[in-house]
C-alpha cells in the first residue's frame, strides 16, 4: 500500500486531501503543529475526523523542529510527501513576517531534507498564485516570469520553488510545486474572505470590500483542488535528456525532474459577483464597507490551467455559485448560526 506523508493535515487543504487519499486506499500520516494563526478547535476537529479512519495516523509537531520531523518521517517511511503546512495568508505577512521565514523557509528545508534522505518517489509542495506578484499578463501561466513578489508570504513561496528546484537537480528528487488560486469550500479557513463575509453578514456586521470592489479572483473549490493534487501525484516529473525539446506549454525544468503547476478554475470572478452569490445563498443583504486596496494585495488573479489539463486530463469546474451555497450550508450547520 502506498504511503503518503502529508504536512498540514489539520489545515483546510490537508484535511480534504487526506480524506480523498484515504478513500483511494493510500495510507496517510499527517504532520501538523496546530498553530494558533486561526481557531485551533477547527483544526483539532478536522484531525479528529481523519483519525476515525484506520489508514490515518498523525504526529503533532512543528516543521522547524528538525530532529522531531526527521524521526517522524523515518518511522513512517513514506513513498510520497505532500507538503502543505505553511504559514499562509497574504495580509498577516505584513504583521508577522518572521513566522513565514520560520515555517515556510526553514520548515520547507526540513521537509526537503527528509525527502532526500528517504529517497521518496515524488515530493509535492504548495506554492501560491501570489508568486505572480505584479504580473499583469493574464491568465497567469507557469512559464511566465514570476520575479516580482509583493509580500514576504509570496517571497517565501517563491523561495520554496527555487529551493525545490535545487534539490530536484542535485538529488534527482522528482518534485512538483503547485500554485493554488484562492481555495474555498466546507471546513474552510476563518481568515479568508468567504468565511469572514458569511460570518459578518449573519451577525449583521459590515463586510470590508477592498479596492472598492474592483477585484477579481480565480476561486478554486477545494474538491476540485484535491482532485488535481491526487492526479498530479501520478504525474511524476522526469529529468529531460540534455537535448530534449520541452513543449512550450510545459514548465518542466531542462535541468531537473521539476515542474510548477497551476491549480485554478481558469475563471476570473468579480468580487461583487462573489458577494452577490453569498447574499443569494444566505437570503440576506450585506452591509458594504468600501475600502482602498490593501498593501501587498493584487487586483486580480486568473489561472491558465492548461498544464494541469495536459498532464492529468483534468480541469476544475465547480461553479462559484454552487460552491458558495455549499459553504454556507456547512458554515450554518457547523456554527449553528
Ligand atoms: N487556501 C488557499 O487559498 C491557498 C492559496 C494558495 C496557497 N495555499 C497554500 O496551501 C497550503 C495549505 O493551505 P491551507 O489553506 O490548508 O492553510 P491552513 O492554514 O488551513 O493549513 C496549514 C496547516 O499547517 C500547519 N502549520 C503551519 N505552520 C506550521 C509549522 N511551522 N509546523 C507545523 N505545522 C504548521 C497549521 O497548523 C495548519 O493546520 C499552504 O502552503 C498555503 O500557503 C493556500
Amino acid at each position: 500500500m502506498t504511503k503518503v506523508l502529508i504536512t498540514g493535515t489539520a489545515g483546510f487543504i490537508g484535511y480534504h486531501l487526506a480524506r480523498v487519499l484515504l478513500t483511494d486506499g493510500f495510507r496517510v500520516h499527517g504532520f501538523d503543529g496546530m498553530t494558533d494563526y486561526y481557531d485551533v478547535a477547527l483544526k483539532r476537529r478536522r484531525h479528529q475526523m481523519l483519525l476515525q479512519n484506520d489508514g490515518f495516523t498523525a504526529t503533532e509537531g512543528m516543521l522547524e523542529d528538525n530532529a522531531a520531523f526527521q524521526s517522524m518521517a523515518a518511522d513512517f517511511a513514506p513513498d510520497i510527501i505532500v507538503h502543505l503546512a505553511a504559514q499562509a495568508g497574504v495580509r498577516y505577512s505584513l504583521e508577522n513576517p518572521r513566522a513565514y521565514i520560520e515555517s515556510n523557509v526553514v520548515g520547507t528545508f526540513n521537509v526537503m531534507e527528509a525527502a532526500r534522505e528517504l529517497k521518496v518517489k515524488h515530493l509535492l509542495m504548495a506554492s501560491t498564485s501570489s508568486v505572480y506578484g505584479a504580473n499583469t499578463d493574464m491568465p497567469f501561466a507557469e512559464t511566465d516570469k514570476a520575479d516580482t513578489p509583493l509580500t514576504i508570504y509570496a517571497a517565501t513561496k517563491k523561495a520554496n520553488e527555487a529551493m525545490g528546484h535545487s534539490y530536484a537537480h542535485l538529488w534527482d528528487l522528482p518534485t512538483t510545486m503547485f500554485r493554488f488560486f484562492t481555495v474555498y469550500g466546507p471546513w474552510g479557513r476563518p481568515d479568508l474572505a468567504l468565511f469572514k463575509f458569511v460570518d459578518a453578514i449573519l451577525d449583521d456586521r459590515p463586510i470590508d470590500i477592498y479596492n472598492h470592489g474592483n477585484m477579481y479572483r480565480d476561486f478554486t473549490h477545494v474538491d476540485d483542488l484535491v482532485r488535481g493534487i491526487r492526479l498530479l501525484i501520478d504525474a511524476v516529473p522526469v529529468r529531460p535528456e540534455p537535448d530534449a525539446e520541452i513543449p512550450a506549454w510545459d514548465s518542466l525544468s531542462p535541468a531537473a525532474p521539476f515542474r510548477v503547476v497551476n491549480i485554478g478554475n481558469s475563471d476570473k470572478v468579480r468580487l461583487m459577483d462573489f458577494v452577490e452569490a453569498i447574499e443569494d445563498a444566505l437570503g440576506m443583504k450585506a452591509k458594504r464597507n468600501y475600502m482602498d486596496m490593501q498593501m501587498g494585495d493584487v487586483p486580480a488573479t486568473w489561472a491558465n490551467a492548461d498544464l494541469l489539463m495536459n498532464l492529468t486530463g483534468y480541469k476544475p469546474q465547480t461553479d462559484i455559485r454552487d460552491g458558495v451555497a455549499e459553504f454556507v450550508t456547512w458554515f450554518r450547520d457547523y456554527y449553528n448560526k
